[in-house]
């Protein structure tokens, strides 16, 4: 497990807000069933879909982002559960109706093969009608590698396959820098 994260979080809030359009995707299903965030972070996405009514779970290697997105449920009451758990170490993926995996996967040459298993493993073991939600940046052959490990075995019911601009800004010099991303939504 790495720390690193820790040392960023210190800025609270990091990543800023969530993709509209996930929060949209969540907000069609008003509300009902368990959400698995996997390296939640400080919980960018958690918080909104808890506020949404979603039963949430989200992991992270980050004590510091698991702390302030567990301080931030319980002063507003949330059905919202963090835990410092390594993702790769995780296992318990059949009780989820939800699976988000947000800016997790890099699929560069060195841990390309840890990542695309572990994707394998999660499609095995969810169950019928649980959907997973990939935001995966748009760049090289990233989608490529996720359409491919998501059509490992057999291909699963695609809901969405949308382009999104994420734009990153700096707090502190208020530099902000636009990156393209996928968000690509399938159904089990
Ligand atoms: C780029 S951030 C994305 C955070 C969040 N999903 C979001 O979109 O705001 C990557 C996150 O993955 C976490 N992470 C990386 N490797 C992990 C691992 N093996 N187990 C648990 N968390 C991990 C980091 O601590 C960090 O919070």
């Amino acid at each position: 497990m790495t720390a690193t994260y820790d040392q960023y979080y210190q800025t609270e809030n990091l990543f800023g807000k969530p993709f509209p359009e996930l929060i949209e995707f969540f907000a069609g299903y008003s509300g009902k069933g368990k959400v698995l965030d996997l390296g939640c972070g400080q919980g960018r996405d958690s918080v909104p879909l808890a506020r949404l009514g979603f039963n949430v779970t989200g992991i992270d290697s980050s004590q510091v982002g698991i702390e302030q997105m567990n301080r931030t449920a319980e002063a507003e009451n949330l059905t919202l559960t963090g835990k410092v758990t390594d993702i790769f170490e995780f296992d318990n993926f059949a009780e989820y109706d939800f699976i988000l995996l947000n800016s997790m996967f890099h699929f560069a040459k060195n841990d390309r093969e840890q990542e695309t298993n572990f994707i394998k493993r999660i499609l095995s073991k969810i169950k019928n009608g649980c959907r997973i939600v990939f935001c995966v940046q748009d760049t090289g052959k990233k989608i490529d590698i996720l359409n491919k490990t998501i059509d490992f075995e057999k291909p699963l019911n695609r809901l969405a396959d949308k382009k999104l601009e994420y734009v990153f800004e700096n707090k502190e010099n208020g530099h902000k820098s636009k990156t393209n991303y996928r968000m690509v939504i399938v159904e089990k």
